[in-house]
């Protein structure tokens, strides 16, 4: 079935989106990212792995001077350093207002009033806005919609429910969450106990609830979601204590106004003193002091007022003190931001995000980014360009195989599909798969890492192109020598594909692609649908409760013990030509494996697959291996492009496809479906034979050729390489 090649691009005129998803930004106080870093590797399958697989990671976020929680919780929904956002520490001396004040314990405004959250300026535009235990969000008039004050008491699983009451009830635009563990338990037994590791793995159970929740309301999916911490966390000694008493005469302090911590702001208690406070204060060891206007300009600590005239940063692991210390605890934070221990974590996934990875970035940059995806006006920041329009989707390939489309059987759409991902992969689009003709794939496949989401890019206002592929063999050379028909394409929002295409192997051979390949994690000789449709067809699709409990049923027939052998054997008798001429005679694929695997002894442990268009072919199977045990699907497994309409036939075929997967010994025509379905093994070329001809002769000859002189030129060929058999997998 070789047809002319056909291929037509129209583009209309682009047009700006309208719909925008919502956004939620959760943050995980003192999560530090070695440690989270560890927790992955130990839990793969961890919910934060469902944010991080297919989403856009950095390996860390660098937080902002000083690494407290305060500052940096604000600097993430400002933008701004602290310097700038005016919540320079924890506890706060204002020289204007001539007070100090905890800022756990002060919800005035004059606190905040540098500038405003994004939970504020997002409302001020339009949106639906709320907030959960972040810093300021009591803060009047500059709340959220809805919010709940912090509450150490609050159980995390309860605020989430709150959450989600708020998800039902209201439109949310976007929301921000914050947990205040692993901190809490960082500080009393340090990051590297066993109490902070289990503590992870706690809050990614909560998370795990929250995601779930999302889902059951029916918003996971159209989610922006960010997650993100403030700051690390970092090991003590607890003796690591610097007493101010035992280095300067404490009458040099102004106790009122100095601000004694990890970072302290410190001043003298007359003017006069200065010199001779910062003197002493500089011979103290383990830590540094500066004068304010001193201090190192990438710090970006030393621009406000509420910046003390001395400044002191204590080393890694020592805390400056003005009173005796009774606790014990083994964890802190607050020193130097480039330290690998101050290291926040961000991740992010939703509709509008690429996957992969982002450089380390400072936490002042997320900000904009909230601002893109929720489509506001941001105000002034400190973010540089981090994110650019390549992290953020709004770009879409999308395969189609629609009522009127020419889309072959199973394996031509397969090949569609996979191309389609492999061409998404390469160029950050996201897929989406639109499939309707036959049976819409749906109601028999789950969506898995890719969604069934075409209805988001049918609901907004994108350009966009179609490029009809007709059928393809042979067009992926196309893209070994030139992808200027995809580079061309780049601006164009959304890029509709029709028709079985299999370009992926092209964009293997083209130079071009060769570091964008490897940067995704695949060898470029195997970025092909041969070595990867196993791996993308797992991540693309899963069956779904009732297909799972037929394919189950089924493969109990056909590998009843764990030492029986699998024979497949899958016939097309119609292959090749259009017409439905039994061409193929079973009895050679028959006699084929009789004389090649059954004579042995141990013959009773071989069990013999029939797939096949013809119902017939199975009974003749039955009679011919009358010392096997032979199974087959019930109904013959149509060429689903014949029959349309019938949904059944599509779940027939993909029942055969996922049991073929399991085959030891794989015998099949020259059929894209059992071909596929073989390569589709964890081992592709195990045991692989097709009734065909040897790849180099047969391309030298007409397609009529072909066909009229198919049963005396095909023998069965092993498939064990690429280019082994004629076929464009
Ligand atoms: C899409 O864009 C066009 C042209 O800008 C506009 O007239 C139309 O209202 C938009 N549709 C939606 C749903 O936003
Ligand atoms: C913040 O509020 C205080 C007290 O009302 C006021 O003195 C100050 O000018 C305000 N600052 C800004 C930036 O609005
Ligand atoms: C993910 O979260 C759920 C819900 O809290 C939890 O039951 C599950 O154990 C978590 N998953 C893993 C792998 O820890
Ligand atoms: C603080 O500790 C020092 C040295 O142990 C001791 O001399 C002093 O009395 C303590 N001060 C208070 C207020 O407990
Ligand atoms: C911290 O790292 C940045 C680069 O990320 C560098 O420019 C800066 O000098 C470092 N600061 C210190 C205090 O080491
Ligand atoms: C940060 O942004 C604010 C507001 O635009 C600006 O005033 C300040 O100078 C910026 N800081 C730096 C270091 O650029
Ligand atoms: C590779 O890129 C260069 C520069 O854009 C272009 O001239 C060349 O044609 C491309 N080669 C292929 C094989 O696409
Ligand atoms: C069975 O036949 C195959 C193919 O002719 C041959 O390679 C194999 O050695 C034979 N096995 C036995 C046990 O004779
Ligand atoms: C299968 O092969 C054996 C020889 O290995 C032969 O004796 C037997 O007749 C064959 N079975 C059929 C049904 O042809
Ligand atoms: C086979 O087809 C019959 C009649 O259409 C149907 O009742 C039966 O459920 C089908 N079996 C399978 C396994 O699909
Ligand atoms: C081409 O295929 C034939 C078998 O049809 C084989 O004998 C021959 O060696 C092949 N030629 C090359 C160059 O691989």
């Amino acid at each position: 079935m070789i047809k002319i090649l056909f291929l037509t691009i129209f583009c209309l005129i682009k047009s700006l989106s309208t719909l925008r998803n919502p956004l939620l930004f959760l943050s995980f106080d003192g999560l530090q990212s070695a440690k989270f870093e560890e927790f992955l590797i130990q839990n793969p399958n961890s919910n934060f792995s469902r944010i991080i697989r297919n989403g856009l990671k950095s390996d860390y976020l660098k937080p902002s001077t000083p690494t407290f929680t305060f500052p940096n919780h604000y600097t993430l929904i400002t933008g701004l350093y602290p310097e700038s956002n005016g919540i320079v520490n924890n506890v706060i001396y204002d020289p204007n207002y001539k007070e100090k004040g905890a800022l756990k314990d002060n919800f005035d405004l004059k606190w905040y009033n540098s500038t405003e959250p994004i939970f504020y300026t997002a409302k001020k535009q339009g949106l639906k806005t709320a907030s959960s235990f972040w810093i300021s969000n009591n803060v009047w008039p500059r709340q959220p919609d809805i919010f709940l004050a912090f509450n150490r008491n609050y159980d995390p699983f309860l605020r989430i429910d709150e959450l989600i009451n708020w998800y039902i009830k209201f439109n949310l635009d976007f929301a921000c969450m914050y947990f205040d563990e692993p901190d809490l338990t960082g500080h009393i037994y340090g990051p590297e106990s066993n109490e902070y590791k289990q503590k992870i793995v706690f809050m990614d159970s909560v998370l795990g609830y929250l995601l779930n929740e999302l889902e059951r309301i029916n918003i996971l999916k159209k989610l922006n979601l960010i997650v993100a911490s403030d700051h690390g966390m970092a090991q003590l000694d607890e003796n690591q204590f610097i007493y101010l008493r035992d280095y300067v005469d404490l009458n040099l302090i102004d106790f009122d106004k100095s601000v004694i911590a990890i970072v302290s702001s410190i001043y003298p208690k007359t003017q006069d003193k200065l010199g001779e406070l910062y003197e002493k204060l500089a011979k103290i060891p383990h830590m540094k002091v500066y004068l304010k206007n001193d201090i190192p300009k990438e710090l970006h600590y030393s621009n406000n007022e509420r910046i003390g005239p001395i400044v002191v940063f204590s080393d890694e692991g020592y805390r400056l003190m003005d009173k005796n210390y009774t606790y014990i605890d083994y964890g802190a934070h607050g020193y130097d931001a480039n330290l690998t221990s101050m290291r926040a974590v961000f991740m992010a996934k939703g509709p509008n995000l690429r996957s992969g990875s982002v450089k380390p970035f400072e936490n002042v940059n997320i900000y904009p980014l909230m601002c893109k995806l929720l489509e506001i006006k941001c105000l002034p920041n400190n973010a540089s360009e981090v994110f650019s329009p390549d992290h953020l989707y709004n770009k879409y390939i999308q395969y189609e195989c629609l009522q009127s489309d020419l889309c072959g059987g199973w394996a031509d759409r397969l090949k569609g599909i996979l191309s389609s991902y492999a061409f998404a992969l390469i160029t950050d689009r996201s897929l989406t798969i639109k499939l309707t003709k036959g049976c819409n794939l749906r109601e028999i496949l789950d969506p898995n890492e890719v969604d069934w989401n075409y209805e988001k890019t049918e609901n907004k206002n994108l350009s966009e192109t179609s490029i009809n592929m007709g059928y393809d063999f042979g067009y992926s050379d196309k893209f070994k020598t030139d992808i200027s028909m995809f580079t061309n394409l780049k601006n164009i929002d959304l890029i509709r594909v029709r028709g079985p295409m299999m370009f992926a192997n092209g964009l293997r051979d083209n130079q071009n692609l060769t570091e964008k390949i490897k940067s995704l994690g695949y060898e470029p000789s195997k970025f092909h649908t041969a070595f990867q449709i196993h791996k993308w067809y797992s991540k693309l699709f899963k069956m779904n409760k009732k297909m799972k409990e037929k394919y189950d049923f089924y493969l109990k027939k056909m590998k009843p013990s764990s030492d029986t052998k699998l024979i497949c054997i899958q016939i097309r008798k119609s292959d090749p030509g259009d017409k439905e001429t039994d061409v193929f005679p079973e009895t050679r694929f028959f006699d084929f494996v009789n004389s090649t695997f059954l004579n042995t002894s141990d013959t009773h442990k071989y069990t013999i697959f029939v797939a096949s268009s013809k119902d017939y072919v199975k009974l003749d199977a039955k009679r011919y291996f009358k010392d096997n045990r032979v199974v087959y699907v019930d109904n013959s497994s149509f060429h689903i492009d014949v029959n349309v309409n019938e949904c059944d036939q599509i779940e027939n075929v993909l029942l055969e496809f996922n049991l073929m997967q399991n085959c030891d010994i794989g015998v099949v025509s020259h059929s894209g479906f059992g071909m596929l379905a073989l390569l589709n093994r964890p081992d592709p070329f195990k045991d692989f034979y097709v009734f065909t001809k040897p790849y180099n002769d047969s391309m030298k000859m007409s397609n009529e050729e072909f066909i009229s002189n198919w049963l005396n030129i095909a023998t069965f060929v092993k498939f064990d390489k690429l280019g082994s058999v004629y076929f464009a997998p």
